[in-house]
């Protein structure tokens, strides 16, 4: 016995991909720094109260620049690609586009941040794995800054997917990038 039609599993499939092709510009943000980053620590060296770094070497201005930029120009080439399809994920206000990836991409360096904030402030190393803390935070803060702009595919249960789905692939593409001899560490 069928549980779904066919025309039902086109009818999620459809908005799973428009939720991840909303993501991409936070997935871009986080993800540049690696590769783009690693110059002038945005912490100065500065100590927080407890005597450990604010934020740590890895969290750097030339890793934030770069991650906004990328993710914003990401979602340029997004929005070109898809609007007035069915995959238009910002709706018909062409200025969402370029304001949506940008928000999103400086939601995912400010959450990325308070990750390592909240690492710090619990005793862990800079380069440490914590699971969530590294995964989540950037999504979260990410959606926070886009929820405004009132974005369709933001229904609960695609927020519910984006954050299951990016927990995997992120520790399958920091995976990747450790096999790749981009980063010393696989998180
Ligand atoms: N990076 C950067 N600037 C940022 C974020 C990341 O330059 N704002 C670069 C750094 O070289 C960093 C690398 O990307 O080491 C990997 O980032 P991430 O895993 O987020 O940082 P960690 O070094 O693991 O530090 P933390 O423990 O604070 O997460
Ligand atoms: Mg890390």
């Amino acid at each position: 016995m069928e549980i779904l039609s066919d025309a039902s599993w086109a009818l999620i499939l459809a908005d799973a991909a428009r939720a991840l092709i909303f993501i991409i510009p936070a997935w871009l943000a986080n993800s540049s720094p690696v590769l783009l980053g690693g110059l002038f620590p945005i912490d100065g060296g500065a100590k927080f109260s407890d005597g450990r770094p604010l934020f740590g070497r890895g969290k750097t201005w030339l890793g934030l620049a770069a991650g906004i930029c990328v993710g914003t120009l990401g979602g340029v080439l997004l929005a070109h690609l898809t609007y007035g399809t069915g995959f238009a994920v910002w709706g018909e206000n062409r200025a969402n586009y370029l304001l949506g990836a940008f928000l999103l991409s400086c939601g995912a360096m400010l959450g990325d941040l308070a990750g390592s904030f909240i690492k710090r402030r619990l005793g862990q190393g800079e380069g440490t794995q914590s699971y969530v803390l590294d995964q989540l935070t950037f999504l979260a803060v990410a959606i926070l800054l886009a929820l405004p702009l009132s974005p369709p595919v933001l229904t609960p249960i695609n927020i519910a997917f984006l954050f299951v789905i990016t927990y995997f692939v992120h520790r399958g593409a920091n995976w990747w990038a450790h096999i790749s001899g981009l980063k010393k560490v696989p998180w």
